[in-house]
C-alpha cells in the first residue's frame, strides 16, 4: 500500500493508532466492481456503513457509484458527499415512524423490510416502495452477518404475494425488490441463487422496475484466499440479466450494494508496540490498537494480515498481538510470525481494514478514536479526520 519506511513518518505526524487509506486502491476497486455488468441500466450503490468518511465517499461518488444508506444520519453524510436524492437508496430496518415520515415527505426511495413497515409507509403517503425479500438461504463469513434465512431481515418468501396485494389494495405500487444474502462470499453460487429468485419474482409482478441484488462481494483477508472474482462472474451475470430483459420485454434497472469490496483493501491500521512479554509461554505484543478501534477480530474472530513496518529481520517467532482494552478478548491476531527482535515503539500495520474498521469503532474505555489519513494520488498524506479530543467525550454529557 505504501513504503514501510514511510509509516513511521505518518505515525510521527498524525499519531498512533492511525487509519490510513489509499486513494489509488479505492478508485481501482470502484472501477473493478462496475465491470460486473456493462448494461447502462445497472447501478452500483456503495453501502456507506462500510466506511462513511466523507472524503472517501466523495472519491467513491466521483467514480460514478451511488449510495445505499441505513439511517438518516448516514443519508445526510451521503448528501454531504454530493449524492443527490435520486442517487441514494435507503434500506433501513425497523425504522421509526418519524424517520419513515421524513423519508416519505422528502421523497426518498426506500427499501422496506417488513409487511407492517410497508403498511405504515403507505399510510404515511408513500407511493412507490421497494421491498426487501428474505431469500431463505444466506451466506457470510460469520453467522452474525448472514442476512437471509432465520434472521430478522426481509419479508419472508411466502409473504411476498401479500406485500404486492397490500400495494394493490391501497392503490400503491411496489416498484423495487431487493435481497441481501449476507456479507462476504468468495464464490458466486449463493449470490447467483438470489439473483435467479429475484428475477423469478419480478417476472410475476409487472410493477417492478428496479431489482437490487444486495452486497456481500468478498475480499481475501488471508494469504490463501482470493477476492470475489468480478471478471469471472461478469459474463454470466450480464448474460442472465440480458436474457431476462429480452424474454420479458421489460424495462427494468438493476443494482447491487457492495460495501466491503469497495473499501476494505484501501485501508490499513497502524499500531505501535507498547509492551512485549511472555505469559504462560505465550509471547504477547501489546499495542495501542484495541478492539474499540478495530472490532472485527474480537467480534467475528476475523483474520487480518499483520505486518511489521519497522524492520526486515528474517528471523521470526510467534506472537499474539493484543490491544490496550481491559478485556482478555482484546486480540488482533494469534500466533503470528513477526521479527524475533521486535521492540517497543515499532509499528505494525493491520491490513484490509478499510471496511467496517473505523465505522465500527467506539469510545469504549473512554479512548479517543484515532485520526484517518488519505494517501492521495500524488502520494501525499492528507488528514481526513482528526483524532478525537476529550471534549468529544464530554460534549453531550450533563454534569
Ligand atoms: N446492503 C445491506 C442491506 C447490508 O446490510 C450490507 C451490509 C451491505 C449491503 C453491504 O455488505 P458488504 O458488501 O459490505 O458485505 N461488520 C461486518 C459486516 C456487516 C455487514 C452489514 N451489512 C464485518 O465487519 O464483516
Amino acid at each position: 500500500m505504501f513504503a514501510k519506511k514511510y509509516v513511521s513518518e505518518l505515525v510521527e505526524k498524525f499519531s498512533s493508532p492511525l487509519y490510513v487509506y489509499s486513494e489509488m486502491i479505492l478508485r481501482e476497486s470502484c472501477q473493478k466492481i462496475k465491470q460486473l455488468c456493462p448494461l447502462k441500466n445497472f447501478q452500483v450503490h456503495y453501502a456507506v456503513k462500510a466506511n462513511s468518511n466523507i472524503a472517501l465517499l466523495k472519491i467513491i461518488r466521483s467514480e460514478g457509484l451511488q449510495a445505499e444508506v441505513i439511517s438518516i444520519p448516514e443519508l445526510k453524510l451521503a448528501q454531504m458527499a454530493g449524492w443527490k436524492k435520486e442517487e441514494i437508496l435507503f434500506s433501513g430496518n425497523n425504522i421509526t415512524e418519524e424517520d419513515l415520515n421524513w423519508l416519505v415527505q422528502n421523497q426518498f426511495f426506500i427499501c422496506l423490510d417488513s409487511l407492517c413497515q410497508l403498511e405504515t409507509y403507505f399510510a404515511l403517503g408513500g407511493d412507490n416502495a421497494c421491498i426487501r425479500i428474505n431469500p431463505l438461504k444466506g451466506e457470510g463469513h460469520h453467522e452474525r452477518v448472514i442476512t437471509a434465512g432465520k434472521v430478522k431481515f426481509g419479508i419472508d418468501l411466502p409473504q411476498v404475494a401479500a406485500a404486492f396485494e397490500l400495494a394493490t389494495q391501497k392503490k400503491k405500487k411496489i416498484t423495487g425488490i431487493n435481497a441481501h444474502i449476507g456479507s462476504l462470499f468468495l464464490e458466486s453460487s449463493p449470490f447467483q441463487k438470489a439473483v435467479e429468485l429475484l428475477l423469478q419474482i419480478a417476472e410475476r409482478y409487472p410493477s417492478v422496475e428496479y431489482i437490487d441484488f444486495g452486497g456481500g462481494f468478498g475480499i481475501a483477508y488471508k494469504e490463501s484466499e482470493e477476492d470475489f472474482s468480478i471478471s469471472n462472474y461478469a459474463k454470466k451475470f450480464t448474460a442472465i440479466l440480458t436474457e431476462w430483459l429480452t424474454k420479458t420485454k421489460r424495462e427494468v434497472s438493476f443494482g447491487i450494494q457492495p460495501g466491503r469490496y469497495i473499501v476494505a483493501h484501501a485501508g490499513c491500521c497502524l499500531a505501535k508496540v507498547n509492551s512485549i512479554k511472555n505469559n504462560q509461554g505465550i509471547n504477547f505484543l501489546g499495542t495501542d490498537l484495541g478492539f474499540n478501534f478495530l472490532l472485527r477480530p474480537e467480534f467475528y474472530g476475523a483474520y487480518h494480515k499483520i505486518i511489521h513496518c519497522s524492520n526486515n529481520s528474517k528471523k521470526t517467532k510467534k506472537f499474539t498481538i493484543t490491544g490496550n482494552i481491559c478485556e482478555s478478548g482484546d486480540i488482533l491476531g494469534k500466533d503470528r510470525n513477526l521479527p524475533q527482535n521486535i521492540k517497543i515503539g515499532d509499528i505494525l500495520a493491520i491490513l484490509d481494514t478499510g471496511a467496517y474498521g473505523f465505522s465500527m469503532a467506539s469510545n469504549y474505555n473512554s479512548m479517543l478514536r484515532p485520526a484517518e489519513v488519505l494517501i492521495d494520488l500524488k502520494g501525499e498524506a492528507k488528514l481526513i479526520r482528526k483524532r478525537e479530543s476529550l471534549s468529544d467525550l464530554t460534549e453531550n454529557q450533563i454534569f
